[in-house]
């Protein structure tokens, strides 16, 4: 499929999507965010597909938040109904099911920064910018900013950057845990695509797994979400994927999974 604002591209398991509006920052309007949707849902389903790297087109930015100039008509309805709906969009991303990793080449501000915090691991290059300065423009974040930077980064240093909207380097969003890893420009695709490899050497099945049980820290208390963790950990010992897993470890061989 052609897009206006994306560029996709399937290979060896692995979707590259690329925000591709480089002269606005990779700003999302709402064509972007309708396509990211599309791509997403079919990312969902597509069997080519076991992991998503998701980036932004050019050197300078990852994405430089929501566009600006869909915001100034909003009111109380409005604004509500365009935060919901770009939460959907992110949830999306966040509940896929499959790994998302994002390479983040630059400014991810605003929408930005959420976009990179509904992906489940981020990889910044040494330019990379993160914050929230949604404060400034006399709003609040809106897609998921307030909720997933405090549970990424701890409420303290959430309060910090959206009350005062100042934005943070890449070595300190290592420091603080907002990234896994901070590389030079020229090797961040390379860096995602290290990650994504030992992902895919795994079984798909625990990893999918995996991602669910993670993601039940979010909506549930320990207890609730042990006994999540529990039921997919049973779900994953029936799976072929666990009996070779385990068998080939005692035969001291690599494990050739099927991901079933
Ligand atoms: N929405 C709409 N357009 C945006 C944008 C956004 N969030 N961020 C950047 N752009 C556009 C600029 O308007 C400019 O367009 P133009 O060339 O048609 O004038 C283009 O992208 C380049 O941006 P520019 O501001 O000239 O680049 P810069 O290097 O001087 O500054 C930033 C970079 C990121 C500091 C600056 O663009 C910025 O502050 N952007 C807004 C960040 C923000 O508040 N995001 C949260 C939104 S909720």
């Amino acid at each position: 499929m052609n897009y206006q604002t994306l560029l996709v591209e399937i290979r060896n398991r692995i979707a590259y999507v690329t925000i591709n509006r480089p002269d606005k920052l990779n700003a999302l309007n709402a064509q972007a965010k309708t396509e990211l949707k599309q791509v997403f849902e079919g990312m969902q389903t597509d069997p080519s597909v076991d992991l998503v790297i998701l980036t932004g087109a050019g050197d300078k930015s990852f994405v430089a938040g929501t566009d600006i100039k869909e915001l100034t008509e909003l009111n109380q309805e409005s604004g509500q109904a365009f935060s919901a709906g770009g939460q959907a969009v992110f949830d999306l991303i966040a509940n896929l099911g499959k790994p998302v990793i994002a390479a983040v080449n630059g400014y991810a501000l605003g929408g930005g920064a959420e976009l990179a915090m509904a992906c489940h691991i981020r990889v910044a290059a040494d330019n990379a910018r993160f914050g929230q300065p949604e404060v400034g423009l006399g709003i609040i974040p809106g897609y998921g900013g307030t909720q997933r930077l405090a549970r990424l980064v701890g409420k303290a240093k959430a309060l910090e950057m959206i009350l005062t909207g100042d934005p943070i380097d890449a070595q300190e969003a290592l420091k603080i845990g907002l990234v896994s890893k901070v590389v030079p420009q020229a090797d961040l695709i390379k860096a995602a695509e290290e990650i994504a490899h030992k992902i895919l050497a795994k079984g798909q099945v625990a990893i999918r797994k995996a991602l669910k049980a993670l993601n039940a820290t979010d909506e549930m208390t320990l207890a609730k979400g042990q006994a999540e963790e529990a039921r997919l950990f049973g779900e994953c010992c029936a799976s072929e994927d666990f009996q070779e897993g385990t068998r080939a470890f005692l035969e001291k061989r690599k494990p050739a999974f099927k991901n079933r």
